[in-house]
């Protein structure tokens, strides 16, 4: 309550300051989220704080705090939850500074609340246009904002970077840091280093050239922009960096989008070197062969790159995967710790990037310390340490014939935030363990503004055979693994129900805490991995959890609601139990009993298809074109995660102009299914729709048989 009155009165103070001075950059040091570089260097003195995404520039994901501890866990309880009123993934980190909490849901809209009692205290809604979901891989996420001297930063899915007052939600300024009728997308939570805002964008998959660029805090002009790929060499480069990366193109990558390498996750900054890092992604298309004929390394693809945070200029770069073309991005989480390695202690970054391998990096100047693979991989033996580079097993590029090779394309790990605990030593990973097959496609041909992945069967198509779809469901999984960098290797392990758990969060009590894919919040002991206590969440969890303190009492937080790329694509993998349509936060303290509302609404399919009357050739262009274009919302053999209709329950079955009226004509355009016309001929729409016809009598004898 009392920070309540705090923020009101600040909010009366400040306006009566805007409107003495007649100006905006006014706000006073006490006011609401008054960070800086100072107080977010400074961090671990203040640990009732969450003042950044990863709590601290190192992003460790540590918090010193022990009020909750593992003595007295099991009297957790529930302290408040707040409905968002949204519907689809929920990846965002909540800030907490001074008792309020901000947050971001799915759609980019912006919750500040009080962190105490869950009361709101603000809400932004920039109103993306919702067919701007079309050029999304992996839903309408946000990750999360950034805070900085009394302002909240966030990225909305159409590119659009925000400034808003701290105290009041309302629009300090904004800029449109992409074209949005190009298919890039904002998912990832900014970061604020030296007046500056960070921020990168996703959209690989559908042909961009990835850039991360550098905002002023207070009017949003560019400081500076990093592209990490060059652009076509005829008209010029815009740095000496990318020189160099052009030597290691072939052909002409840009006229497929721009080759990809979005920078959509993370980052990380040492105050000391003064160096700002960040992960590259994958390549347009995934496959090289198309992309870059003849190979090369494509730099900056899959890198870790460092540059200076004023003025964005290159100082190294660590490449994980040369050539890439599996979409073995290097996003994932970027942890900076000190470790004493052979007696000497390094100041080291670490990453789990997609390709299986975790990398130990000397910071200062990104040489290779250690690599070892944190899953079983199948594509590559180990990294030669003389040269740096992943040694490939023959065929893994799948150049003649096609390769099922671990991990998949979503990575060994992807964006789910690991966490590092000075105390254990270790480094806790969301590990997916997930095989994807990969194969030449018959013809490729560049479709502008749907995904482009220039690889053929990447899931494939399950078979009808239950038993062989059991054996195929079993190798899909998903694991807690606690990974020592020094040793580099595992601690322990905790086996999940499936693949794409949530975040982690590492704590002086002696905890870990984690969200699971089949709707739990769960605390497991660090240093042995035991669990010892856990909350119904009523819906997958896939953000990471935050803690802070107020008035002396220690609270852990979770924003849950299932959703991201494998809730999407796999919907035949989806556990039964997760329940798509919740997005809440929930905040839990020491004796509290709160309790969730009984879940109302269990989304089923009810299969009523027509008689299927299709030729086998228009079964199989409806399956390509469905795999290719709609399968990354509606699901991988037209099985959905059921946040986004299962189409083989569709009435639009029995409708093919209807259908089309969708499809083709954008009729749902405004509730996130944007028109296809561009990428699909009315010849692809029916076949489409006769292949979905064909999975739904699929669907309805699977159903029937059990
Ligand atoms: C970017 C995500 C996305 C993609 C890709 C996508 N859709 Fe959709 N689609 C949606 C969403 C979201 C809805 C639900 C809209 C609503 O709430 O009414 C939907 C609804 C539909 C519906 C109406 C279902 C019903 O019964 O109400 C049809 C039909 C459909 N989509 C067909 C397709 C086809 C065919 C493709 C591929 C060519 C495709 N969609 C690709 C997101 C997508």
């Amino acid at each position: 309550m009392i920070s309540r009155v705090i923020i009101l009165l600040t909010t009366i103070l400040l306006t009566i300051t805007l409107v003495a001075c007649g100006h905006q950059e006014a706000t006073e040091p006490t006011g609401a989220a008054w960070v800086d570089g100072e107080r977010l260097a400074a961090a671990d003195s203040e640990p009732g704080n969450w003042m950044s995404h990863g709590r601290t520039y190192s992003e460790q994901r540590y918090s010193p705090l022990a009020g909750i501890n593992e003595d007295n866990i099991e009297e957790l309880g529930l302290a408040w939850s707040f409905d968002l009123n949204t519907q689809r993934g929920i990846e965002a980190t909540s800030i907490v500074v001074d008792g309020v909490m901000y947050m971001t849901s799915a759609w980019s809209i912006v919750h500040a609340l009080d962190a105490r009692s869950g009361e709101p205290l603000w809400t932004f809604d920039p109103r993306v246009a919702k067919e701007k979901a079309k050029h999304t891989c992996c839903d309408v996420v946000n990750r999360g904002v950034a805070v900085w001297q009394g302002q909240v930063f966030f990225g909305a899915l159409d590119g659009r970077l925000f400034a808003l007052d701290a105290a009041t939600g309302k629009v300090n300024w904004e800029v449109a840091t992409l074209d949005a009728s190009l298919p890039y997308t904002i998912t990832g939570a900014p970061r604020v280093v030296k007046d500056k805002v960070l921020i990168g964008n996703g959209g690989a998959e559908f042909g961009v050239r990835g850039f991360i660029s550098a905002y002023n805090v207070n009017d949003g002009s560019l400081a500076w922009r990093f592209y990490t790929v060059p652009g076509n060499p005829e008209l010029g480069f815009e740095s000496d960096a990318l020189e160099m990366a052009a030597k290691t193109w072939n052909g002409k990558w840009w006229e497929l989008g721009g080759g990809g390498g979005t920078v959509w996750d993370s980052m990380a900054y040492d105050p000391e070197l003064d160096l700002l890092y960040f992960g590259v992604g994958n390549g347009t298309p995934w496959n090289q062969q198309i992309r870059s004929p003849g190979g090369g390394d494509n730099l900056f693809l899959s890198s870790i790159v460092a540059v200076r945070p004023d003025t964005g200029e290159y100082v190294w770069h660590y490449q994980t995967t040369p050539g890439e073309t599996w979409d073995y991005t290097a996003t994932q989480h970027i942890i900076l710790a000190d470790l004493k390695l052979d007696g000497e202690t390094r100041k080291v970054l670490m990453q789990a990037p997609k390709n299986g391998f975790f990398y130990v990096l000397d910071r200062t100047d990104g040489e290779l310390l250690s690599a070892e693979n944190y899953i079983d991989i199948t594509w590559a033996t180990h990294v030669d340490m003389e040269t740096g580079r992943p040694v490939e097993v023959p065929g893994a590029r799948y150049e003649d014939e096609p390769f099922l090779m671990f991990p998949s394309y979503l990575g060994g790990h992807n964006w789910h935030s690991m966490s590092y605990s000075p105390d254990t030593g270790l480094v806790y990973i969301p590990v997916l363990d997930i095989p994807a097959n990969y194969g030449q496609p018959d013809d490729f041909k560049y479709n502008p503004g749907v995904a482009n992945t220039g690889t053929h069967g990447i899931v494939g198509s399950l078979p009808d055979a239950q038993a062989e779809r059991e054996a195929m469901r079993a190798l899909v999984q998903g694991r807690l693994v606690a990974w020592d960098p020094v040793a580099q290797k595992e601690a322990w392990r905790v086996e999940h129900k499936g693949p794409w758990n949530g975040g982690a969060l590492s704590t002086a009590g002696n905890l870990v805490f984690q969200g699971t894919a089949n709707g739990e919040f769960v605390a497991f002991a660090a240093d042995s991995g035991e669990q010892l206590w856990a909350f119904p969440t009523q819906t997958g969890v896939v953000a990471a959890p935050t803690t802070f303190e107020i008035d002396g009492e220690q609270y852990v937080s979770i924003n849950v609601g299932w959703g991201g790329a494998f809730a999407l694509v796999f919907g035949e993998f989806v556990q039964s139990d997760s329940l798509p349509a919740v997005n809440r936060v929930l905040t839990f303290k020491l004796g509290a009993d709160g309790s969730l509302p009984p879940v109302k609404w269990k989304p089923a399919v009810v299969f009523n298809p027509p008689a299927l009357n299709a030729s086998e050739a228009t079964l199989q262009e409806g399956f390509g074109a469905y795999q290719d274009i709609c399968m990354g919302c509606h699901g991988l053999n037209a099985v959905s995660g059921l946040t986004i209709p299962d189409l083989r329950g569709s009435a639009y079955l029995w409708d093919p102009r209807g259908w089309d009226e969708v499809v083709l004509g954008g009729k749902l355009r405004d509730r996130g299914m944007a028109s296809f016309s561009d990428n699909v001929t009315p010849e692809q729409s029916a076949a489409i729709r006769a292949y979905v016809i064909q999975q739904a009598h699929r669907g309805k004898a699977l159903t029937e048989a059990k």
